[in-house]
Order: structure tokens, then C-alpha cells, then sequence
């Protein structure tokens, strides 16, 4: 650690969010004095508290413990809990990663009390207003006086929206996807097909997957917890002509058993999984459906073919980066069956996902030493 390194409050609440922090956490160690607020908005252990052990976090200097409820109930939770604790740190800045309401939480009462603020994974956009996230990066990038932007394009999405232009004194950066930085440094470890079983739930293990026999699946986003996205979108994992191996986020697990809903024979569903079996599940899989931004760009930086569950997606540039493996598909069984056909055909699936996980390499994006070291140079500008 910097002696005299900046005192930076890093805001996170949701398991993205932790693996985001855990990544950028070496390099912020090295340059300056962080420390973890965790406002509690997941708290299962599956989907929270394995993650500090797995990725090496410090244990949160406050937990706020805001847990689940409507979106105005859980943030106004957070900023009436987070704004006496950063009043009392005052710290040199705060730091928010991506787009959940701790995102907001954090940026709102940093804004509001005069700190200065950093958002990791601004810029991103996926043009509908209609998803939670999209409202949340919107606010938190007008708000942010330094914006990380994790490519080109998101660098492109503020510039469009004047920030960091004009009279704007907020700073733009691109420094690079901090998910790349830790899905390459993880992929070694996970090559071997045993680390499908390794490092899985006992409900994983039990199915005993051998690579590229069957389809790896997450979904959690809202859009897909109503009762026909629910309908349709398992009606596409039974249909894939694979054994589906569904890593449920608790919410969605909520959501079908209050639609009643039964899923298809060959779809089984898993409790969620820690980091590293999950990028193994990815490795060795025929292919992988998701709604998960962290998800579809893991896919992409291994090059398993993904299909999206969502009609947008604010990744489009890595997704293309990745040579076409990804398709969106929304919940249209057609264009699922045909994209699958397409990227993940059976004569090939199990010879490429064998040739795939034993020679994966991901490069490294850099994208934490690159945050350290502009948070240093703003904030010592
Ligand atoms: C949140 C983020 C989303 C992100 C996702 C990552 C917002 C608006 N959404 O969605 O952007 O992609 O996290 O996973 O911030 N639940 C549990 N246990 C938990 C956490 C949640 O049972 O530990 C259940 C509760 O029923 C809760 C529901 O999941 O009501 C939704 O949780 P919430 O935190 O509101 O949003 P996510 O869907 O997790
Ligand atoms: N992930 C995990 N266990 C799971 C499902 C996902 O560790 O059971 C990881 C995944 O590898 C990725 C991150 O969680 O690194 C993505 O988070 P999530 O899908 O919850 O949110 P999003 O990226 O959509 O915001």
C-alpha cells in the first residue's frame, strides 16, 4: 500500500459488483487506501459473502444490510444509511461500479455531499429506458467527474451525451474491462475439464458433465422474470437438443416458483455457482444462454457461442470483438434454435468446446492499474 495514497470508499452491494471490486482490488491497494462499503442489496451467501473468501476482498468496513424490496424502498434505504457513514469518512473519493441501485445509491449521496466520484463502467448503454439499469448508468455517468469507460464505444455513448465536453469538468477515460483482467487471470485454472466438477455445488457435481455434452444457462433479468418471458424462454432452453445446466439467481427461482412454472426434463437447475466454476462451466460448455452482462462477455473472451435472452445489449463491441460467436435472440424460439444451429451445430459443439477450453487464453485488459492510476492523476490534478 501508498503511504499518503488516496482514501477512496469503493460503493458495492451485488455480486457483480464484488467480482468488479475484486479485480480492480490489487491495483488499488498498490496505489492507494481503499475501503469497501457493502450496502447489503445481495446477501445470500451464494450470491455475496463466498465471494469475499473466493476473491480475495476485505471484509466491508460497513455493511448496510438493505437486503430486497421495490426499487424506491431499496435505495432510499441505502442513501439514508450510506450518507452518516461518508459524512463521517469523508473520503478523497468514492467509487461505483456499473449500473445496480447500490450504483445509484452511492453516486447520489457522493453527488449530494460534494465528493468527488468515480464510475467504473460508465458510458454503457443499451437505448432502453425501459430496463432499471439503463435509468441507473444514466444518472451515475451525469453525476460522475471521472468516467471509466470500459471501450471505445461507452467512451463514445458520454461524448454523445456531452459529458466530459464543453463546460463539463468531468474527465473521460478508457481503461479497459476490468471482468477481462479477472477472466484472464482465472482461464488457466479452469482448462481441465475436472474443474467443471471442482470448485462446483454438490448439485453440479452430481451431473456429472463431461465438456461440450452440455449447454451452461443464466437469467435474472427483469424483463425475464414475467410470466411469458418465463414461458418462453424455458420453452428455449428444452429445446436445444442438450442436457441445459441452469445457475438460477434467486430471484428468478422466486419468480417461477410463483408462476407455477415446470421446466423442461433435460433443463436442471443449480443454486448459484462461485466465480471460477461458473467461468469453467462457460469454458467447457456447447454453448451458453444468458441475460448476464458479466456472463456474454465471459463467453465471448473464451469464445463459447452465447446466445442473449435480451433483444439489446450495451455490449455490443465486445460481443462483435469476439468474431460473431454471440447472437441476440430475445425469447423467439426460432431465432434461438437457428442461432444455435448456426453457432453451436451438434456435429461440431463437442469438438470445439474440447479444442476451446484446452487452449483458452484471455489477454489481459489492464484495466485496473489503469483505474488506480487515473483515479491518482485526477484526483491530483
Ligand atoms: C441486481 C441488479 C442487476 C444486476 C443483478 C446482478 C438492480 C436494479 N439490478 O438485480 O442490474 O444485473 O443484481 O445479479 O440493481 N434475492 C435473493 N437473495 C439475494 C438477492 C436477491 O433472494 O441475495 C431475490 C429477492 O427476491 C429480490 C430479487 O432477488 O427481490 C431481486 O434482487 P435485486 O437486488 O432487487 O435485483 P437483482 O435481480 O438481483
Ligand atoms: N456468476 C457467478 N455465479 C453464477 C452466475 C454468474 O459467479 O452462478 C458471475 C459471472 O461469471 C460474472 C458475474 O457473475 O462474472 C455476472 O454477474 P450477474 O450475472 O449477476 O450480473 P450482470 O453482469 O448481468 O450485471
Amino acid at each position: 500500500m501508498t503511504v499518503g495514497g488516496r482514501r477512496l470508499t469503493c460503493v458495492v452491494g451485488t455480486r457483480p459488483q464484488l467480482i468488479k471490486a475484486a479485480a480492480a482490488w490489487p491495483d488499488l491497494r498498490a496505489r492507494h487506501r481503499p475501503v469497501l462499503i457493502d450496502t447489503g442489496q445481495h446477501y445470500d451467501d451464494g450470491m455475496a459473502g463466498a465471494f469475499f473468501g473466493e476473491l480475495g476482498l476485505p471484509a466491508p468496513a460497513h455493511q448496510l444490510g438493505v437486503g430486497s424490496g421495490t426499487h424506491a424502498r431499496q435505495v432510499a434505504a441505502m442513501l439514508d444509511r450510506l450518507e452518516p457513514i461518508l459524512i463521517g469518512q469523508t473520503p478523497d473519493a468514492v467509487v461505483v461500479f456499473g449500473d445496480t441501485n447500490s450504483t445509484l445509491a452511492g453516486a447520489l449521496v457522493a453527488a449530494k455531499l460534494g465528493l468527488p466520484l468515480a464510475h467504473v463502467e460508465a458510458g454503457l448503454r443499451s437505448f432502453d429506458r425501459g430496463m432499471p439499469e439503463e435509468v441507473n448508468r444514466v444518472v451515475v455517468d451525469h453525476l460522475s467527474g471521472l468516467l471509466l469507460a470500459p471501450n471505445v464505444e461507452a467512451a463514445g455513448n458520454l461524448a454523445a451525451e456531452r459529458i466530459g465536453a464543453g463546460r463539463s469538468s468531468a474527465r473521460v477515460l478508457v481503461v479497459g474491462d476490468l471482468m477481462q483482467d479477472l477472466c484472464a487471470a482465472t482461464v488457466p485454472a479452469v482448462r481441465d475439464e475436472a474443474a467443471i466438477r471442482g470448485g462446483a455445488s454438490e448439485e453440479v457435481r452430481a451431473l456429472g458433465l463431461r465438456t461440450g455434452q452440455y449447454v451452461f444457462a443464466t437469467v435474472h433479468r427483469a424483463e425475464n422474470r414475467e410470466p411469458a418471458a418465463i414461458h418462453a424462454w424455458t420453452r428455449i432452453l428444452g429445446e436445444l437438443g442438450q442436457p441445459v445446466v441452469l445457475a438460477l439467481h434467486p430471484g428468478t427461482r422466486q419468480a417461477l416458483d410463483e408462476h407455477g412454472s415446470v421446466l423442461p426434463r433435460r433443463v436442471h437447475v443449480v443454486p448459484p455457482q462461485g466465480y471460477r466454476a461458473t467461468l469453467a462451466l462457460e469454458l467447457h460448455a456447447a454453448a451458453v444462454v444468458t441475460d448476464s452482462g458479466g456472463v456474454q462477455r465471459e463467453a465471448a473472451w473464451l469464445g463459447t457461442p452465447c446466445l442473449v435472452l435480451r433483444e439489446t445489449t450495451e455490449w455490443g463491441g465486445t460481443l462483435e470483438a469476439a468474431g460473431g460467436r454471440a447472437a441476440l435472440v430475445g425469447r423467439d424460439l426460432d431465432r434461438a434454435l437457428a442461432a444455435m444451429a448456426r453457432l453451436a451445430p451438434p456435429k461440431r459443439a463437442l469438438a470445439g468446446a474440447v479444442a476451446r477450453s484446452a487452449t483458452a487464453t484471455v489477454p489481459p485488459a489492464g484495466a485496473g492499474a489503469a483505474i488506480a492510476a487515473a483515479i491518482e492523476d485526477w484526483l491530483g490534478s
